[in-house]
């Protein structure tokens, strides 16, 4: 595993990341250049200009990722690239580098699931990680429960019914008047700390509901309604711009928002251990993804694993947001099990999923 090199590249949304990844797990380089303007300047990420901002950044981000590993392009084993799911425009840049580098120095190509790359970082930075595990994945786009066997098998035991709760943080936090060049889901974090979690009672999702879906959207739209019936009209103003009383009620909102938030993750991974472990000998608890950052998630998460035996592993923040290294890394997992294409035909535009 020593001389096995593998570049990592991931473009599925607005993050151009490029890392290399050692056999044995060790990180050589990892770059991210993010795009975070476009939130703040058009309050989302809109496919056309993300795509700009990867083409524009695609070449130096992988060169730099390489220089910062002291390797060549030739001198890499393969090279991994994220090819969904995600915004078709943006995957495509990565694909692309991908498919040139691959041709030009007649490499092999890995072709990664977004989500996959999320779910086995946790066993580059948890070692002692055996499969089975339960993993949780909650991201801008994905919530999921996962039984994981094996690299490459996985049962998904929930899904989101509508939004992922990282576009419930996002959409709640530009409702609120946050500052979002930083990422909308943060920004609540911090603002929840100044508020009190009981001060509004949204009700818990699907508590009726006996599976381990997941639900954000009607909890986004109740906090909508609030924030627009408190009359703090956060479009137009700014948090910075807000009296102290004003500050109160979105601090309130936020933390209020976030408990049930985190109440509804811990409800349905609850029923999905036990699930779980009907099936299989799991050990562990993984929660990765965006949100899986936030350490009210990590705090609370980790009360339910102990409650049920199990550990935790929560892979470091820049590791649950979206890196090349979680990419690189399911290259080296696949690597090893000889899981290799030759890179595909360069006239298939439509090679993403
Ligand atoms: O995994 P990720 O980087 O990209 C996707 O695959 O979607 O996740 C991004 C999401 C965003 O919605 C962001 O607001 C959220 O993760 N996020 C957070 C935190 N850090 C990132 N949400 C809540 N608290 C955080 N600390
Ligand atoms: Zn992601």
């Amino acid at each position: 595993p020593e001389n096995v090199y593998i570049l990592g590249i991931e473009t599925s949304c607005d993050d151009t990341a490029a890392a290399v990844v050692r056999g044995d797990g060790k990180i050589l380089s990892e770059v991210v250049s993010s795009q975070a303007e476009m939130l703040t300047q058009y309050g989302g990420v809109f496919p056309k200009i993300a795509e700009e901002g990867h083409a524009k950044a695609i070449d130096k981000v992988v060169s730099e990722a390489l220089f910062q590993a002291g390797i060549k392009e030739s001198g890499l084993s393969a090279v991994a690239v994220t090819i969904g799911p995600g915004l078709s425009l943006c995957l495509r840049v990565g694909v692309r580098k991908a498919r040139s580098l691959t041709k030009i120095h007649r490499l092999p190509w890995i072709g990664v699931h977004h989500m996959e790359g999320h779910a086995l970082v946790a066993r580059l930075t948890d070692p002692q990680l055996e499969f089975p595990f339960l993993v949780l994945l909650v991201s801008g786009g994905h919530n999921l429960l996962l039984l994981a066997q094996k690299v490459g098998d996985y049962i998904q035991l929930g899904t989101t019914l509508d939004d992922a709760i990282g576009e419930a943080y996002d959409k709640t936090a530009r409702e609120l008047g946050l500052d979002l060049s930083k990422g909308g889901g943060p920004a609540l974090e911090r603002l929840a700390l100044e508020g009190d979690d009981k001060a509004f009672n949204f009700s818990v999702p699907m508590r009726s509901v006996q599976d381990c879906n997941f639900s954000f959207a009607g909890l986004k739209t109740r906090v909508k309604m609030l924030i627009s019936s408190q009359d703090i009209k956060p479009s137009i103003v700014h948090i910075d711009e807000a009296n102290a009383e004003d500050r109160q009620i979105r601090a309130d909102i936020a933390a209020s928002f976030q408990r049930v938030a985190v109440l509804h993750l811990e409800d349905r991974c609850d029923r999905a251990i036990e699930w779980a472990k009907s099936m299989a000998p799991i050990r562990s608890l993984v929660v990765s993804g965006g949100v899986a950052s936030n350490k009210v998630v990590r705090e609370r998460l980790r009360n339910l694993a102990e409650k049920h035996g199990l550990r935790i592993t929560c892979p470091p923040p820049r590791l649950c947001t979206d890196n090349g290294v979680m990419i690189a890394w399911t290259g080296v997992e696949h690597f090893k099990l000889g899981r290799i294409q030759p890179p595909p035909p360069l006239d298939e535009p439509d090679d993403c999923y």
